[in-house]
């Protein structure tokens, strides 16, 4: 941490401004793109490389997670980042740390949380010490984790934290299918069949805006991923901002869907 707030106390004393960008590493397109527009916003880019123990379950991949710290570091460097913080699990979680921040709200929507119990609880306390710790400007979040971007805004604005909260959108690959770590424990088949779940969001969200409801567009989705050989975890239409249940015909909606192909967990969303 001294070596961080070294530099961006440095930065902050010359006026400069700068982007933060928390990872877990294993680094693809998509990672890029938010440090790429990070540079765009602030004249500083901070990354953090940090997989969190805290935001696993017991039966959860956290010992196979890919990890390639090298490998990151390199990439961040030729895409606009200027200092990379890889702290170790004691300088985040030293002996004796004892505070876990539990959050309501959109963490509460029944979506992620439904089926990952403690992962926002993981996701609030990790994100809250490393947003303290980097005092940022703007720290930059990919849409493709759209409950935990909704959960992190909440968070720094409840916190009163000085750093913006940016919700960057989804990068994809040329068939829609939305980039993420996970897509590597993919066979090239289920590569090419997961391509189904934005298809299936956007056929969704097409019925919804010409005037079919919610609800039975996205009733149709999930059937649609069962008989193809998902395993659906949800495909449900909810308010963009607060992922509350819509009650309202024109309320904002975001489509949102999380879906086993084998034994990788899948989750994307898009707007209406
Ligand atoms: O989205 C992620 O990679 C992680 O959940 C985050 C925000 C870095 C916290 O560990």
């Amino acid at each position: 941490m001294h070596a961080l707030h070294h530099t961006t106390m440095r930065w902050r004393a010359a006026g400069q401004t700068f982007a933060f960008l928390p990872t877990m590493g294993a680094l693809h397109a998509g990672h890029l793109k938010l440090a790429r527009q990070g540079a765009e916003m602030a004249d500083h880019v901070l990354a953090s490389i940090f997989v969190n123990p805290k935001q696993f379950g017991p039966s959860e991949d956290f010992s196979r997670y890919p990890r390639d710290e090298a490998g990151d570091i390199a990439l961040l460097q030729t895409s606009g980042v200027d200092l990379v913080f890889a702290p170790a699990p004691e300088d985040i979680y030293p002996e004796g740390f004892a505070t876990t921040i539990h959050i309501q709200g959109p963490a509460k929507a029944g979506l992620e949380d439904r089926f990952r119990p403690n992962f926002f609880d993981g996701v609030a306390t990790v994100v809250a010490k490393l947003l303290i710790a980097a005092d940022a400007d703007y720290a930059l979040f990919g849409e493709k984790d759209y409950q935990q971007l909704q959960v992190v805004k909440q968070l720094a604005h409840d916190l009163g934290l000085r750093t913006a909260i940016v919700g960057i959108t989804t990068q994809r690959e040329p068939d829609g299918f939305a980039m993420s770590s996970r897509n590597r424990y993919l066979s090239k088949i289920e590569r090419h069949q997961a391509t189904a779940i934005f298809k299936n969001l956007n056929q969704a969200a097409v019925k919804i805006r010409g005037g079919a409801k919610a609800q039975s567009a996205t009733r149709a989705a999930s059937r649609s991923l069962t008989t193809l050989g998902f395993k659906v975890d949800y495909v449900v239409a909810r308010n963009a901002e607060t992922l509350a249940i819509p009650k309202h015909q024109d309320e904002p909606l975001r489509l949102l869907a999380a879906a086993w192909l084998g034994k990788t967990r899948l989750i994307d969303n898009i707007e209406v």
